[in-house]
């Protein structure tokens, strides 16, 4: 696709920048204004959304929502708006040269006190392994609805580390531990959005990349967005501070980058639909009017920790590729 030129958002440096680290720092890419409705909305996610939705993932042992998905398709409207949005669509478009569609949408909530870590991987792992996309020609915008800082579980980047060949770093995570049971890993969704992730990088690989390209810590300010691109190695550790860190992330795949056929992950994690994003040329910015004053997004804004109630129980969610005795 030709990006208009009006719309083109990235300095030729930045792109620059962006190609050779694999991450990029937008400082003030969303005003305060916008940062406002967003976080409405996403709290509007938590207050809509029933117990047991498969989209909403809870930090293990706990109530405490860990992440929700797919919010541009099944959740505010206002999050529609925003993966059209120039100065993400645009972006991405003209970063992967074409099209882009969103492969996967999600709000880590990343709680005060309760926020899990998100061990050392690389996307692409899981995008090419699992999604079978043909390349990692995509690229994540990671949208900062809080103060992001050493305090509350801020992502670390290993920059340059998106050249390294993907096959030297995949690792079976539970085939590491004695004991594991791989099996159980692959029917269970958990190893794409828990705290044990199903392929990590090993400590030796990340020694060696970190000795080379050294680390970067994703600290940022509400309404900053970070590119990054999905074969950056990264991880972040828990929250133990009080503040909530709340990262929208957005992933833009290359319409010529899509699946030629249907990976294992269920929909909320791998898209199906590849329609390109219309990016538009009116709107360049979130606005007030994008999300309805509603009366219990703000009483519940009020409660702070985002909580839902206990999901009813009624058996482990399957990817879809391997069901259990008791699911057939
Ligand atoms: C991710 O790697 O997908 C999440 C990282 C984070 O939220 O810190
Ligand atoms: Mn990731």
């Amino acid at each position: 696709m030709v990006v208009p030129t009006k719309i083109k958002q990235l300095h030729a440096k930045q792109v620059a920048q962006y190609e050779s680290d694999g991450i990029l720092l937008l400082q003030h890419h969303f005003s305060a204004d916008e940062i406002h409705v967003l976080s409405r909305a996403v709290q509007g996610e938590l207050v809509g959304k029933s117990a047991d939705d498969e989209t909403a993932v809870r930090e293990s042992g706990t109530h405490v929502v860990r992440s929700v998905y797919a919010s541009h398709v099944a959740g505010q409207p206002v999050f529609k708006t925003l993966v059209a949005l120039p100065k993400l669509a645009a972006i991405a478009a003209e970063i992967l040269k074409d099209d882009v569609y969103v492969h996967q949408f999600k709000i880590n909530m990343k709680a005060g006190y309760e926020g899990g870590v998100w061990p050392w991987h690389q996307d692409s792992a899981y995008w090419c392994t699992e999604d079978l996309m043909p390349t990692d020609n995509a690229v994540n915008f990671f949208i900062y609805l809080d103060t992001v800082d050493e305090f509350n579980g801020a992502p670390m980047f290993v920059p340059g580390s998106r050249a390294i060949p993907l096959k030297t770093t995949l690792v079976e995570s539970k085939q590491r531990v004695p004991g594991g049971d791989a099996q159980e890993i692959e029917e269970d969704v958990s190893g794409f959005v828990a705290t044990n992730l199903k392929y990590e990088i090993s400590k030796a690989d990340l020694s060696v990349a970190v000795a080379q390209h050294g680390l970067v810590l994703g600290r940022g300010k509400p309404g900053d967005v970070w590119l990054m691109h999905p074969s950056t190695y990264h991880a972040s550790p828990a929250n133990m501070s009080p503040f909530d860190r709340r990262v929208i992330i957005v992933s833009y795949n290359a319409v010529s980058n899509a699946p030629p056929s249907q990976g294992c992950r269920p929909w909320y994690l791998s898209s199906t639909d590849f329609t390109p994003v219309r990016v538009s040329t009116e709107r360049t910015d979130i606005l007030p009017t994008d999300i309805e004053p509603v009366a219990d997004i703000e009483a519940d804004m009020q409660s702070g920790t985002a909580l839902l109630p206990p999901p009813v129980a009624n058996g482990t969610a399957s990817t879809g590729c391997a069901q259990t005795e008791e699911e057939r």
